[in-house]
């Protein structure tokens, strides 16, 4: 290896593209617990880990950004008496994080409709304002008729140890101002 193939080289400013933002949506509920999983033993569901990073629109790293994340369960049940399922998750110095939780299951919005499945997120780091978004899964039949499916919110999880599933996602915020 050339010593030229150690330094760092920042990605084209395309692949920092902001991320899109997405609905906030009813089920919001300030106040969640800072945590290192949102998934807890016991809980059924098919265990999940997303990690990724959180850069900003000039792929450098936001330290420490909070991920503030809520979701329903594997019957589409959002628990809005406490919180369950429901967390932040703090990213480290190098704006990586990592997110344990259970594949949420789509959830009936009217009679012949349910909503994909999805978890909400608001990110955060010192300097930006608040992203207000949420992650889809690939493969999801709703995506298709879901007004707030974007498909450049879509994580495809693959197959992990013990029937788990494993993705990746960066955030990318733009700075305030
Ligand atoms: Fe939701």
């Amino acid at each position: 290896m050339s010593a030229t193939a150690l330094v760092w080289i920042p990605a084209l400013d395309a692949e920092c593209g902001e991320t899109e933002d997405n609905i906030e949506g009813p089920y919001y509920k300030g106040g969640a617990p800072e945590r290192t999983a949102l998934n807890e033993p016991g809980m059924k569901g098919t265990p999940l880990t997303v990690s990724g990073r959180v850069l900003n629109t000039a792929c450098r790293p936001l330290s420490y950004a909070v991920l503030d994340i809520w979701q329903c369960d594997a019957d589409g049940v959002y628990d809005n008496k406490g919180y369950t399922l429901r967390g932040k998750i703090q990213a480290d110095k190098e704006g990586r994080y990592e997110l344990r939780t259970i594949v949420p299951s789509p959830y009936k919005v009217s009679d012949k409709r349910y909503r994909p499945a999805h978890i909400h997120l608001k990110v955060s780091a010192p300097g930006t304002p608040v992203l207000t978004t949420q992650l889809y899964f690939e493969g999801d039949k709703w995506n298709a008729v879901d007004s707030a499916y974007r498909k450049s919110l879509t994580i495809n999880p693959r197959d992990g140890r013990n029937g788990s599933k494993v993705a990746t996602f960066d955030f990318k915020l733009k700075l305030r101002g």
